[in-house]
């Protein structure tokens, strides 16, 4: 019977080509039924302009991932630690042939030859270069140019798009189309010092017996982080092997020497360093205008502060040009141990499909032994500069992906009047953060709630007394909560320009938090460990052991007072902060 194979083997190749040629039925593939608030659409895209394509194949094993990386790190298991090579993620998330080949039909159909069309990196996207009118013809549908009422930036896409029904069963996405994939920095405020730096306001500095840790109260600086949360001096000589990266999108960069005042001030023994600085689709280090904190604020920052708390840990910055040819599938460039991120979107500017393929691609990242921190946004329950949609609350995303761990903000409890002594007896001397920022906060519209939270989410939403409900966020206590966990966001002492101001954001937050994760990093590695990569399974299981927790404050947004800081988790604060000494001691005594 053997001989009989080949033939059959031909007629089905045959017959699943047919519909290639013969068919007309398209199915919509992805629709949005209202343009993102603050974009206004304004007029049809040129014809003859040419963009980057890409599409995305639907990924073998897509669904085990959530199981494939708690194998890696949950504490419970027997292979925490042993993350995976990154062939190993790429052959077991590879799209099969069939998908593969079935789209390069499409295209070469459509006079789009496979020699014009590269299999993007992980083998996942077909990416080609299309004009605007055959993009048009092959996906039936008609591209617009869109407008930012604020920042005036444009941003080109449709509002549907549609493929061959025997074609859309092998895609996840197809970008650039519906999505607003436009990353903006957090709404990060500064307020400037007018007063120079007398004695009363002099910075706390440990190595300065003029000032004392009430000084924090002024201004944060390295030193102020390091009293609250035990965070040790880091070591004089790290290891190789240890990596911690910044990711900025341009025109956001760092200015060498506002990084030298910061230093000087507060890090002596780093000044003159410097990130190892990584260009991603095209970045720059765009240092004109050097004075703008619009456009170094965010940048300046994130390295400062990163550098301040893990020097002579080496800092690679991946600064990344071109954020609408980010699409999904483009994260593996983040290849350091620990990744901070301090940029984001909202879930209604995107769609549930686009946010699947770049969450799975953070599961990837953690498979790998990456850990993934965001921060969580600045607007409490409304997205990014407090928009809402359709007066509901707008979860921010990847603070909602459940493979990142998203950072809240807090701050100091202004009515304390000895920080020091509340220190001294492990008590907390903060609340959710209440100045211009709100600690972005809520409930995701399109993840599932992930096994490590299901518990406190349910506990949280039994014991809160909510004066809004489903008409605002989902309740149903099924979907992904955000922050995890959360820390010191206000006051920052940040040089910009030569000045230095105070400046609030979970977008400090972030950073901070993620330098913590790489000096245990480097503890675990001299230890003769791994990385420990996606950290959220630990930090939800072993939380008393390190947090303290927050149970004051709020996060307004939306014409609602938003939710409340509680005992416990809670969608402000997450588990609350953490004691670098307890968290690392977690750590530690995991294989
Ligand atoms: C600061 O404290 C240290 C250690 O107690 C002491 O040796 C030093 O003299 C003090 N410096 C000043 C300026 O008081
Ligand atoms: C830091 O980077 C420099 C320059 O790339 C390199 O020479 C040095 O070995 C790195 N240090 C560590 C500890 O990784
Ligand atoms: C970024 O992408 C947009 C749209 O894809 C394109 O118009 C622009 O020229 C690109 N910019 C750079 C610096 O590559
Ligand atoms: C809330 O989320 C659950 C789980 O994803 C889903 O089944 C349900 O339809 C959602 N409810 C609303 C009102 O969107």
């Amino acid at each position: 019977m053997h001989f009989l194979l080949p033939t059959i083997a031909a007629l089905v190749a045959v017959s699943s080509s047919l519909p290639t040629t013969s068919t007309n039925s398209h199915v919509v593939h992805e629709k949005r039924n209202s343009v993102p608030a603050k974009w206004a659409k304004r007029s049809r895209m040129n014809p003859s302009t040419r963009l980057p394509f890409r599409v995305g194949l639907k990924q073998n094993n897509w669904h085990r991932g959530p199981e494939f990386l708690d194998s890696v790190s949950n504490p419970l298991s027997k292979n925490y630690g042993k993350h995976w090579s990154i062939e190993e993620v790429t052959q077991t998330f590879a799209p099969s042939e069939e998908s593969r080949d079935t789209v390069l039909q499409w295209l070469t159909h459509h006079g789009i030859p496979s020699s014009s069309v590269k299999v993007g990196g992980a083998l996942h996207t077909l990416e080609f270069d299309l004009s605007i009118e055959d993009a048009e013809e092959l996906l039936k549908t008609e591209y617009f140019v869109y407008e930012h009422d604020e920042s005036g930036r444009n941003h080109v896409a449709c509002e549907e798009y549609s493929v061959p029904e025997h074609v859309s069963k092998h895609i996840n996405i197809i970008t650039p189309t519906l999505h607003f994939d436009v990353k903006s920095k957090r709404d990060i405020s500064r307020a400037p010092y007018h007063e120079p730096f007398g004695d009363t306001h002099k910075p706390f500095s440990k190595d300065d017996n003029t000032t004392t840790l009430q000084d924090c109260f002024n201004m944060i600086t390295p030193s102020c982080l390091k009293a609250l949360y035990n965070i040790p001096e880091p070591s004089e000589e790290p290891c190789e092997e240890n990596s911690f990266g910044i990711v900025e999108y341009n025109s956001d960069t760092y200015i060498a020497e506002d990084l030298d005042r910061f230093f000087k001030n507060y890090t002596p023994k780093a000044v003159g360093a410097r990130p190892e600085f990584v260009s991603i689709l095209g970045g720059k280090l765009d240092t004109s205008n050097p004075s703008d904190f619009n456009t170094h604020g965010e940048s300046n920052l994130d390295i400062q502060y990163a550098m301040a708390m893990t020097y002579p840990q080496n800092i690679t910055l991946y600064e990344v040009g071109n954020d609408s040819t980010d699409d999904a599938g483009n994260v593996n460039f983040m290849k350091t141990k620990v990744v901070s991120v301090s940029w984001g979107q909202n879930e209604n500017e995107l769609t549930p499909a686009y946010m699947e393929t770049v969450c799975n691609e953070y599961m990837k990242l953690g498979l790998q032994g990456v850990s993934v921190i965001y921060s969580s946004g600045d607007d409490g329950v409304a997205g990014g500069s407090g928009e809402c949609m359709d007066d509901r609350f707008a979860p921010d995303f990847p603070a909602t992906c459940p493979y990142v761990t998203a950072v809240g903000a807090t701050q100091l409890d202004e009515s304390n009047n000895d920080l020091a002594g509340t220190l001294e007896s492990n008590g907390q001397p903060e609340v959710a953060i209440n100045s211009v920022v709100k600690s972005g906060g809520g409930f995701s519209e399109v993840f599932s709630v992930p096994d490590w939270q299901k518990d406190v989410v349910s506990n949280f939403l039994k014991n809160a007394d909510l004066p809004f409900g489903k008409e605002k966020f989902n309740n149903s206590g099924k979907v992904r909560a955000f922050p995890d966990i959360s820390a010191n966001g206000h006051n920052y002492a940040v040089y910009t320009g030569g000045e230095v101001g105070a400046v609030d954001g979970t977008s400090a937050s972030a950073p901070l938090f993620a330098s913590m994760i790489s000096l245990i990093n480097e503890e675990r590695i001299k230890a003769g460990k791994s990385s420990v990569g996606f950290l959220n399974p630990v930090l939800y299981k072993y939380a008393d052991k390190y947090a303290r927790d927050i149970t004051s404050g709020s996060n307004p947004g939306c014409d609602t007072d938003g939710f409340e800081a509680v005992e416990g988790w809670d969608p402000v604060s997450g588990l609350g902060t953490p004691d670098y000494t307890g968290l690392k001691d977690v750590f530690m005594s995991l294989d």
